[in-house]
């Protein structure tokens, strides 16, 4: 399937949501979770890091791990992917970003108030009162994958502060997750870039617009489970497919 299939149904569109993953980030140097050798979970216990029992157990284990992603992230630059996205947003008003990424490269490239399904690992809460804390400033120190960190204390409670990521087991932020629902709903056109699609209940969010009748769009280097809903699957990275796309797009401001 063609590039130019593609183009035809964003020229068609009015009410778009691009569905994010963390391949949508690859090629700004953060890893992704389940890529064979590279991927997080390939070289890290997502039990031991990102369950909240892992959290009461050793805070300083799981709090260090996030400051090290934080500064990977920190450090890390938009690609040609999340401005291809940004300028979908702009061109076509009625785009919704959903993005199960915790990073911020979304909003730095240009995206308007993206849905972060998963959180953010700039919004930092108390694990107990659930106040918000301040986040550290700047990116972090130079990273060290295995450095412990104990969190500092809420300044409301003293309870340890945790990263404001949704964790293994935790329900996702209710209001985050109806509006990606409604807007899945309502669209006419839904692009799904670089995610497994095998995170539930995010992994609905594609199949909710399938379901309502919209065309899907899938930018992926390799098959997903999602394949079979998509109208159209383009088989690439996300930094070259995109802008291509976005070529189509007729010459605005926005461009
Ligand atoms: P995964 O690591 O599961 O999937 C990344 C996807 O990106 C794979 O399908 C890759 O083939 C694809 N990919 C890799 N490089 C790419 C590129 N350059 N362009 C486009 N696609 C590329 O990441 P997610 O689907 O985001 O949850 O994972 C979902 C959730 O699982 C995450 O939000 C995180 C994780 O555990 C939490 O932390 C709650």
């Amino acid at each position: 399937m063609t590039v130019r299939e593609a183009a035809d149904l964003l020229l068609k569109a009015r009410k778009v949501v691009v569905f994010t993953g963390a391949g949508v980030s690859a090629e700004s140097g953060i890893p992704t979770f389940r890529d064979a050798l590279t991927g997080l979970w390939a070289r890290f216990d997502a039990q031991a890091l990102a369950t909240p029992e892992a959290f009461e157990a050793d805070p300083a284990l799981v709090y260090g791990w996030y400051e090290w992603r934080r500064t990977v992230v920190g450090r890390a630059r938009p690609n040609a992917a999340h401005t291809a996205i940004a300028k979908i947003e702009a061109a076509i008003p009625g785009t919704v970003v959903v993005t199960q990424n915790v990073d911020a490269l979304h909003e730095q490239a240009g995206s308007v108030s993206p849905i972060h399904l998963h959180g953010s690992l700039y919004a930092p809460r108390c694990s107990s009162c659930a106040e918000p804390a301040t986040p550290p400033d700047g990116p972090g120190d130079e990273p060290a994958d295995g450095r412990r960190l104990t969190p500092p204390a809420c300044e409301h409670c003293g309870a340890p502060v945790r990263p404001g990521v949704v964790w293994f087991g935790e329900a996702l932020p209710m209001d985050a997750l109806e509006a990606a629902v409604a807007a899945a709903a309502d669209c006419d056109l839904l692009i799904t870039v670089g995610t497994s699609g095998v995170v539930y209940p995010a992994a609905e969010i594609p199949q909710v617009a399938a379901r309502f009748g919209a065309p899907v769009i899938q930018v992926n280097p390799l098959p997903t489970p999602l394949d079979d809903i998509c109208t159209v699957n383009l088989r690439g990275p996300a930094a070259e497919v995109l802008p291509e796309l976005v070529l189509s797009l007729p010459p605005t401001a926005a461009r």
